[in-house]
């Protein structure tokens, strides 16, 4: 019989409970359909290149590169955790491991550069700070620092609707073991992410995944620039969505580096 892999198997789980999200809703449905399209596209990564890519990029061998992939692919422990505190929380809601192959880059760069300081912002229901948690767990040092707003139900200003399941806080889905490394700021990133940089003085690690609006994607890379370490990597999750990430780069001569909508700038 042939063998099937866990990342297979996770892969095919995320689909069926995509699928399966389908049936909640209309609204559900018109977002899931957005989500789905970005899985798709993202998944067609042909992963060689994203290695070189990245190998290039961080100047670690692509072999490690391909390290850290499987590393984290074949975490099972990371992934069942993950799932069973998101099925406590939500009940019989299906719930799939919800991880997207994006999420393996942010680990990648976190076991690669090994930083002191990530800052964060956007977390949800928690998976890429889960999954930069992993990575700094296993790297035995370093501190992620995310902001996020909690919202049950509200749209936001870039069209995207948020619901964290009642009583439940940001990054509910994170395992505790991994929390000693971890500060939530709950907020809107305005009124926080200055007054934490101004605290933490320098970050090696910038993750930009809150309100895509133009106005405000440039805003967070204004403000986080100049905390960021010489040698720092900022990284922006869907870049495509408007222009604000490739301005800021133009208007800073920053070479961009882009990996599907993943945009990254070195310091
Ligand atoms: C795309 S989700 C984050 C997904 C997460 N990074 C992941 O990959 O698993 C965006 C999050 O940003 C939050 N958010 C929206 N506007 C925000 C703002 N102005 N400041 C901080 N967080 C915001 C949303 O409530 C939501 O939790």
């Amino acid at each position: 019989m042939k063998k099937v892999e866990t990342s297979e198997l996770n892969e095919r789980a995320s689909v069926l409970a995509l699928f399966c999200r389908y049936l909640h809703g209309i609204s559900t449905i018109i977002r899931d359909f957005d989500g789905l399209r970005i899985y798709l596209k993202i998944n067609k990564l042909n992963k060689k290149e994203c290695f070189e890519k990245l190998s290039l990029l961080l100047g670690v061998p692509s072999k490690d590169i391909q390290l850290y992939w499987d590393e984290i692919q074949k975490n099972s422990k990371f992934f069942k955790d993950t799932h069973r505190l998101g099925e406590l929380a939500i009940g019989n809601y299906y719930y799939d491991n919800g991880f997207l192959p994006f999420h393996n880059i942010l680990y990648i760069i976190v076991r690669s550069t090994k930083p002191k300081n990530i800052v964060e912002t956007g977390c949800y229901v928690g998976h890429s700070s889960a999954t930069i948690l992993e990575a700094i767990n296993k790297n035995d040092f370093g501190h992620l620092y995310t902001i996020d707003l909690p919202l049950y139900g509200e749209t936001v200003e870039d069209g995207m609707t948020y619901t964290l399941p009642n009583n439940q806080r940001s990054g509910y889905i994170i395992p505790f073991y991994l929390r000693k490394n971890w500060t939530l700021l709950e907020g809107k990133a305005e009124d926080l992410l200055e007054s934490l940089l101004k605290k933490i003085k320098k970050t090696d690690i910038f993750f930009h995944d809150s309100l895509h609006t133009y106005n405000h994607m440039l805003w967070e890379f204004k403000t986080v620039w100049p905390y960021l370490e010489n040698h720092g990597i900022l990284i922006s999750d869907d870049v495509s969505w408007n222009d604000a990430f490739k301005d800021f780069s133009m208007k800073n001569k920053i070479k961009p580096h882009y990996i599907k909508n993943l945009g990254i700038l070195y310091k």
